[in-house]
Order: C-alpha cells, then sequence, then structure tokens
C-alpha cells in the first residue's frame, strides 16, 4: 500500500500540550479482516487518527493496518479505552491494548464509561501514572458529566484532557461545550451520523449549495467547530468521501444553521 496524504489534517491542542487531529476514524463494530481492511483504507484516504478501544476486539487488526500502511508510528494518533468494569486492573488492561496494537504507546486512553456510574477517581490515578510513565501520551474520558469530570480534578489534580460524547448537529449544546472548554477538556464527539441525521433539509440544502454530501458537511461542521470527529465506515468509498472535506468552507451563517438543529 502507498501511503499518501491528500488530506491537510487540523489539529487541536489538548491541555498538556500535544495536538490531536480533529479528524479521526472510529472502529467500533469493525472486527477482523474488515476492521484491518478499513483502518488501512483510511490510512491511505489519509485520516491520520483511528479509535479503537479494549471492548471493540480489534484493536489487533488496527494495529496491524497501522504497519501495512508503511507510516511511521508517530504520524499516527490512536486513542483506545478501558472497559469500565477494568477497575482494579487498569494498567494490565493498559498493556494487553499495547501490546494487541503492537506498539510501546498510545497517543490517547480514555476511561471508556464512568465505572458503575462512578467518577471511578482509583482508576483515573492509574490513568495519570500511565501518563507520567509514557505509555499514554494523553488521557481523558468518555461518556463523563461535568460533575465527574471535576470530581477527578477535584481528587487528583489532573483534568480529562479529552471528553469524548455523542455529539451531532441534533444534539448540539453550546453550553456544553463552553463548560468543556471552561475547563481546557477538548470534546470529542462521537456517532457524527448515527446521532443525527443525513437528511435534515438544511444540512441538504447546505450540502447542493457547495456540491457536497451532507456527510461531509457534518464532518466539516465538527472540524470547524473544533469539536473531534470519527466517522466510522466498512466501506471503502465512504471512508474516502467522508475525510474529504478540506476543499470547502461552511460560512459563519451555515454554521450557525447547523448549530440551531441542536435540540431540534
Ligand atoms: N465512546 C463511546 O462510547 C462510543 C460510542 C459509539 C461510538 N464511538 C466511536 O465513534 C465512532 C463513530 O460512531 P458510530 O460508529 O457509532 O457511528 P457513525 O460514524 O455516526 O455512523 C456509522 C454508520 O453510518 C454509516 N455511514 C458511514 N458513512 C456514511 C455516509 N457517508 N453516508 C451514509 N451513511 C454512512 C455506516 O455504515 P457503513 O459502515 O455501512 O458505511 C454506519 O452504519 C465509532 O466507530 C467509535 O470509534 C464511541
Amino acid at each position: 500500500m502507498t501511503p499518501s496524504t491528500p488530506f491537510f489534517e487540523p489539529t487541536v491542542k489538548l491541555a498538556g500540550g500535544r495536538r490531536m487531529p480533529l479528524l479521526g476514524f472510529g472502529t467500533w463494530q469493525l472486527r477482523g479482516s474488515a476492521a484491518r481492511s478499513a483502518a488501512g483504507w483510511a490510512l491511505e484516504a489519509g485520516y491520520r487518527h483511528l479509535d479503537t478501544a479494549t471492548g471493540y476486539s480489534n484493536e489487533a487488526q488496527v494495529g496491524a493496518a497501522l504497519r501495512d500502511s508503511g507510516l511511521a508510528r508517530s504520524d499516527v494518533f490512536v486513542t483506545t479505552k478501558m472497559p469500565p468494569d477494568h477497575v482494579g486492573r487498569e494498567r494490565r488492561t493498559l498493556e494487553e491494548s499495547l501490546a494487541a496494537l503492537g506498539t510501546d504507546y498510545v497517543d490517547l486512553w480514555l476511561v471508556h464509561w464512568p465505572p458503575n456510574g462512578t467518577a471511578g477517581v482509583s482508576s483515573w490515578e492509574v490513568f495519570v501514572q500511565a501518563r507520567d510513565e509514557g505509555l499514554a501520551r494523553s488521557i481523558g474520558v468518555s461518556n463523563y458529566s461535568l460533575d465527574q469530570i471535576d470530581e477527578l480534578t477535584e481528587a487528583t489534580g489532573s483534568t480529562p484532557e479529552v471528553n469524548q460524547i455523542k455529539w451531532s448537529p441534533l444534539l448540539f449544546d453550546a453550553a456544553q461545550l463552553a463548560a468543556h472548554r471552561d475547563r481546557g477538556v477538548v470534546v470529542e464527539g462521537y456517532s457524527p451520523f448515527r446521532a443525527g441525521t443525513l437528511d435534515h433539509p438544511t444540512l441538504v440544502e447546505i450540502a447542493d449549495r457547495h456540491g457536497k454530501l451532507p456527510a461531509q458537511v457534518v464532518v466539516r461542521w465538527h472540524i470547524q467547530r473544533e469539536v473531534v470527529v470519527i466517522p466510522k465506515s466498512a466501506q471503502r468509498e465512504r471512508i474516502v468521501s467522508n475525510a474529504d472535506v478540506f476543499d470547502f468552507e461552511l460560512s459563519a451563517d451555515e454554521l450557525t444553521a447547523i448549530d440551531s438543529l441542536g435540540g431540534s
């Protein structure tokens, strides 16, 4: 496979100082050879950020795709996540992720869900230690409330750098975004298509105006709003198309029109 970088990869700065590509490739529900092929197509198409998790059972395939690509490890941002029922064996879980991925470190390690609905302070202490040791370059959470994030900060002095939460035009919430930013937490959206709609007339109209697809408008809207977006597809054509979003720009009015779908 010939590595190519046809896309300009905009990034967002994390509180720890490292940069995270705003576009990534989601891999939930991709298993076995389908996961390896899809992650490989994504890297070939220019994605430089892969999102996996212990719970997706595809870390080995994602790691294999990374090696197949011929890209340097440092050129690709890799996220994995610890399942909430792994409390008490956090470190072993990370070591197993690294072994499966075939890498010495992950760029971002997330607590996948609040353990037993709590902030999970004891787990977070292990996350902080893993970051201090360089096994995870950045650490964060997923599906956390702001109160739970504050609890981690108060208990450990370390604020999660990222909160990966469900996000789409229909879920846009300016106050929630601002509250994360006030805390220095980058919002990473998941399920950009599944949690929204691709046939809303506003999205269709904006897409037609730019000669793009509604899915591309949704991805572009995340990027311009500096919300990390990780669309998933098993289909090569869609993987390429979902990342083909760097040849147009949404106007301020268009961004606002898409924001206003939130809660609709
Ligand atoms: N932290 C968490 O708890 C959590 C939860 C959910 C997801 N995630 C992460 O976020 C990623 C993305 O979320 P997601 O997988 O739930 O959903 P998504 O990316 O919003 O949507 C994926 C679905 O949309 C279809 N699709 C992809 N591109 C399309 C296009 N251009 N036009 C029409 N349909 C298209 C896909 O079908 P095909 O595959 O057939 O193309 C698939 O059914 C996940 O893969 C995972 O990495 C995290």
